[in-house]
């Protein structure tokens, strides 16, 4: 597949479910990754798996609801690793409630963490790619951003916010050669959804042709080919990695 030897991945929620299978692949194809998280012990184990591997990884605490431990986090990967040259904003959190009974306390965390966090996190990242004249940004989207789903309207509003900050991002930074894209998951089988009833999961289920939940890996094999060389005249798009789920 692609390769990604000397190249400097950060994954933002890297330490379990799609980031932490993202975090392997782009080791696998050679790069050296910074996992971060708020649970440090969680994005040791990753860490230890990529090592594993032979490639270089740190282990980073950090709260994306937080612009210090942001800032914090870009400046020990840059010390540690080197200069950021691909970045995954994978870290998302849901507080899931019908709109009429939705606290503004749940709407303004899913916010800060899942679109303000990006936001801040890609700030800080920016200037290594820019002097290196290249980079890889792919943020981490959901079906839900495009479809709609009960229940969810601060994760969704995140969510398409996204959709918009891919390509405003993308235009801003394609003079500096730096690619901007989105991946958008439809019904992945991870701790995020583990949550889900039997109800609820078969009521997915029908809903995706091609019958079957999705798994980390199909998300992460995406996010490998954006992160690629191969994919240099991609940016500005999002690739559903859906089941047909949405067309
Ligand atoms: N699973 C699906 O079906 C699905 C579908 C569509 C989109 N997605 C998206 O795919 C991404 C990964 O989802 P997942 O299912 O793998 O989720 P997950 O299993 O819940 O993992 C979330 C990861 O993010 C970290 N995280 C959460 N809040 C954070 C914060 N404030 N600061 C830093 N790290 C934080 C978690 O670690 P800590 O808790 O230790 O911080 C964990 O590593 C998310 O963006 C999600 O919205 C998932």
């Amino acid at each position: 597949m692609f390769n990604l030897s000397g190249q400097i991945a950060l994954v933002t929620g890297g330490s379990q479910g799609i980031g932490r299978a993202i975090a392997l692949t782009l080791a696998e194809l050679g790069a050296d990754v910074a996992v971060m998280a708020r649970t440090l012990e969680k994005c040791e184990t990753v860490a230890e798996e990529i090592r594993a591997k032979g490639r270089r990884a740190v282990a980073v605490r950090g709260d994306m609801g937080n612009a210090e431990d942001i800032k914090a986090a870009v400046a020990k990967v840059g010390e540690q690793l080197g200069p950021i040259s691909i970045l995954v904003n994978n870290a998302a959190i849901t507080r899931d409630g019908l709109m009429l009974r939705m606290k503004q306390h749940d709407w303004d965390e899913v916010i800060n963490t899942n679109l303000t966090g990006v936001f801040l996190m890609t700030q800080a990242v920016l200037p290594m790619m820019t002097k290196a004249r290249k980079g890889r940004i792919i943020n981490v989207t959901s079906v839900v951003a495009q479809m709609g789903n009960v229940g969810q309207v601060n994760y969704i509003s995140a969510k398409s916010g996204l959709l918009g900050f891919t390509k405003a991002v993308a235009r801003e930074y394609a003079s500096r050669n730096i690619t901007v894209n989105a991946v958008a998951p439809g019904f992945i089988e991870t701790p995020m959804t583990d949550v889900l009833g039997e109800a609820a999961r078969n009521a997915m289920l029908e809903q995706i042709p091609l019958k079957r939940p999705g798994t980390d890996l199909d998300v992460a094999y995406a996010v490998a080919f954006l992160a690629s060389d191969e994919a240099g005249y991609v940016t500005g798009q999002v690739i559903n990695i859906n089941g047909g789920m949405y067309m």
